[in-house]
């Protein structure tokens, strides 16, 4: 028997400010877009933006339906978006944010089961690692190298072939 052990490590920000340019720019990107969701059910915000190698920046937002399982969470709508706007162009970098349905938000959260199973696919068809930037409107945030760092002992395509 063989003890194998998984661990990563990640940064954390006490807030925006203290986050490089380009993250912190990218991180209000996000909050912006929690204007943009459609939660009529969970009243929960979910905005997301990403910066693509091409340097283009998208944003998405959880769009939900009245058939709950039907609804989207804002990371892959905003994947979906990239390989449809750009396709073939890699995602570098994805921020989170979102507001409660008092409009705040006072500590990150990370994306959802199925949303680290479909970054990691993307992270796997672009071949280039999403980083991820994670907070709410204030607090601290994390930055987190690889989306598949959330994901350990994914399934993935090479178990399918
Ligand atoms: N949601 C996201 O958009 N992203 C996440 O990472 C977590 C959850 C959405 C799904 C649903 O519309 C609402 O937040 C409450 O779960």
């Amino acid at each position: 028997m063989e003890k194998k052990e998984f661990a990563f490590s990640y940064e954390v920000y006490p807030s925006a400010h203290d986050l490089p340019a380009e993250e912190s720019a990218l991180l209000h990107q996000a909050r912006s877009a929690t204007a943009l969701s459609y939660a009529p059910y969970s009243r929960f915000r979910v905005g997301a933006a990403a910066r693509l190698r091409n340097g283009e920046v998208l944003t998405g937002s959880n769009q939900e339906n009245a058939s709950f399982p039907a609804g989207l969470c804002a990371e892959r709508v905003l994947l979906a978006a990239a390989a449809s706007r750009y396709p073939g162009v890699a995602v570098e970098l994805m921020a989170i944010s979102y507001r409660n349905e008092n409009g705040a938000s006072q500590w990150p959260i990370s994306p959802c089961g199925i949303c680290r199973q479909a970054l990691q696919e993307n992270e796997q068809r672009d071949g280039i690692p999403i980083r991820l930037v994670l907070g709410g409107l204030e607090g601290p945030v994390y930055v987190i190298e690889a989306a598949s760092h959330l994901l350990p002992l994914a399934f993935t395509s090479r178990e399918l072939i």
